[in-house]
């Protein structure tokens, strides 16, 4: 159980199965995100038909509603969402500090008011595993700080060696041996924290290791370096899962450094508000142009809105507010990236990962840079 065998390599960019109690997933993928029990608006035959592998699930959104207790008797979330493959929960500690009010943080953990009712909620890292095995999901994540950026290093400091001591508190209080625990390295875009939290967290041999605490403000320019350097230090023997991170280049440019998990809301955001992702960047459906054009939204896509629909009808569904437009750009979105991934993992197998690359991202970026 959640063995990790690398099948190609070429560079730092790998090509891996990675296997978990429901099925083996093959990496580099990106994962939807299913914050409350659902990918928004795509259904679960859905899901599997764009070639999603392993959805996302939050413990914060489900702890508040409807409670873990009923994600439980459903038999976990493969019960209770009818998605029958891997999921993956995130611990709540990200989610607190973005979406809780007047959170208050302690050696203890996080007290916090919902964002729902306003009810004084605590979550601990025995809070959050206990949580976590009551949803089942095959890998769950320690519950960790991330710093908001920018934040003083002092800080950082201090909130990295508390998450060490709270992975130290979770891998104490799990009980699963179907659950895979994945650590989460902070450390800002220090590269010397990234290294003391790597130092520190290594130690606990876990199944997987996270990059945490990036895209939360800081440029890209200062974003890849910290993926660079902190890949580069987790094993190669088990899986790097970057967290939160999910923009088509940022796929691109993770893979070549090492990581083999993504996961991000962007697609289906993005896709909500008339956006589509294509190889020739990102389209905007709300603009004029596409109103009158009788093509799909990406030729060489295999979706069912770009087999089935054009870029005029789906235009025309935005203006008129009607539901399926988001639904149809949020399913061609994750398709996009799954697909991205797809090329990416072919081209790794082939040994061209370099010049695939180069060439994707020169039509990619086409005009904008
Ligand atoms: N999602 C995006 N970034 C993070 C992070 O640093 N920690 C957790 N738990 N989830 C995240
Ligand atoms: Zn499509």
């Amino acid at each position: 159980m959640f063995e990790f065998t690398v099948e190609h390599q070429q560079g730092r960019a790998r090509v891996a199965k990675f296997h978990t109690p429901r099925g083996a997933v093959t990496t580099p993928m990106f994962m939807p995100v299913g914050t409350q029990g659902t990918v928004k608006g795509i259904s679960p035959q859905e899901l599997l038909d764009i070639g999603s592998q392993m959805i996302l699930g939050n413990t914060y959104h489900l702890m508040l509603r409807p409670g873990e207790a009923l994600v439980q008797a459903h038999g976990g979330l493969p019960g209770f969402t009818a998605y029958p493959g891997p999921f993956l929960t995130d611990s709540g500690g990200f989610q607190v500090m973005s979406l809780g009010h007047m959170r208050k943080i302690t050696e203890e953990g996080v007290t916090f008011k919902s964002h729902l009712d306003g009810s004084l909620v605590h979550l601990t890292p025995e809070r959050s595993i206990q949580v976590q095995e009551a949803l089942g999901a095959d890998v769950i994540m320690a519950f960790d700080e991330c710093p908001p950026f920018p934040a003083e290093r002092e800080y950082i400091q201090h909130s990295l060696e508390r998450t060490v001591r709270w992975l130290d508190r979770c891998v104490a209080v799990k009980t699963s041996d179907r659950q895979a625990l994945f650590a989460i390295v902070q450390g800002g875009v220090h590269e010397d924290l990234r290294q003391q939290s790597v130092n520190l967290t290594l130690p606990f041999d876990t199944p997987g290791f996270a990059i945490g605490g990036l895209a939360v403000g800081e440029s890209k320019a200062e974003m890849f370096p910290a993926v660079s350097f902190t890949a580069a230090l987790l094993p190669e023997s088990k899986p790097r899962y970057l967290m939160g991170v999910g923009h088509p280049e940022d796929l691109v440019a993770g893979i070549a450094l090492g990581v083999d998990m993504f996961d991000c809301v962007y697609p289906t955001r993005t896709g909500r508000f008339g956006y589509a992702l294509t190889d020739d960047g990102r389209l905007n459906m709300n603009s004029s142009a596409p109103r009158t054009e009788l093509r799909p939204l990406d030729e060489t896509c295999d979706c069912y809105a770009c087999r089935h629909y054009t870029r005029a009808y789906l235009a025309h569904l935005i203006r008129a507010e009607e539901m399926l437009a988001p639904r149809m750009l949020s399913l061609h979105n994750l398709r996009y990236l799954h697909y991205l991934v797809e090329r990416a993992r072919t081209a790794i197998a082939e040994g061209k990962f370099h010049e695939w690359a180069t060439v994707w991202g020169e039509r990619y970026f086409k005009g904008k840079i």
